[in-house]
């Protein structure tokens, strides 16, 4: 899938993924993405994230892996050298969107007031991380950005869960949610796969009933 909007609509959720051993990137790919979860963001705040997506891309050929956290060009270069599928920022800093811009990587840029959709939308992008979602203004905000920012969607991110996944993904300027919770640090560091496959399967079916 080469389109940000494709990859975001196959899917109710994206884990957001932090990887600090990289033994562990794989089982937490194949259990997520046999639950359902098979777009995966991948952060790029440990040592060992490019490795991971390296990892994953070369054993998961049915997940798409995304590079997330990316702040500078720097960091654009590095998760495509790695096989990124796509790339998630919190932000869209100028010097990142203008590498953005000249790569051909599909790409959800964060955003988390008006004037930043604004911007996004007037260079062409209409698919947005909203980040912080739940600090920035969570459900409320996106009802209110709907009308007047017609013609975007978001992917809200940042203190999604379970509980509040649903309100989001009603709107109709919601394409899907990220989160961490889906992959909670606890069963990771006790390699628990299959605790986090049940955790996944239990989030597929709450979404989409
Ligand atoms: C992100 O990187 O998008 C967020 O830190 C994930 O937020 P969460 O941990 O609240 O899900």
């Amino acid at each position: 899938m080469t389109d940000i909007k494709m990859i975001c609509a196959s899917v109710p959720l994206i884990p957001v993924l932090t990887i600090e051993d990289v033994d562990h990137a794989v089982p937490l790919a194949q259990a997520l993405a046999t639950a359902g979860l098979s777009v995966l963001e991948i952060t790029l705040r440990t040592e060992t994230a490019l490795d991971a997506i390296e990892a994953v891309r070369a054993a998961c050929p049915d997940a798409i892996v995304g590079a997330g956290t990316l702040r500078t060009p720097e960091d654009l270069s590095r998760c495509v050298a790695a096989g990124a599928q796509f790339g998630v920022s919190p932000g869209a800093p100028e010097r990142l969107m203008d590498a953005v811009d000249a790569s051909a990587l599909p790409f959800l840029p964060g955003c988390a007031s008006p004037t930043e959709v604004m911007r996004l939308a007037d260079r062409g992008y209409r698919v947005l991380k909203f980040f912080p979602a739940e600090a920035a203004g969570g459900v409320r905000m996106l009802k209110s950005l709907a009308e007047p920012l017609s013609g975007i969607v978001f992917c809200p991110t940042g203190g999604v869960t379970i509980d509040n996944a649903r309100d989001y993904l009603a709107l109709p300027n919601v394409v899907t949610v990220g989160g961490s919770w889906v992959a909670p640090k606890a069963l990771t560091k006790s390699e628990d796969w299959k605790g986090i496959e049940n955790l996944a399967r239990q989030a597929v079916a709450h979404l989409t009933q």
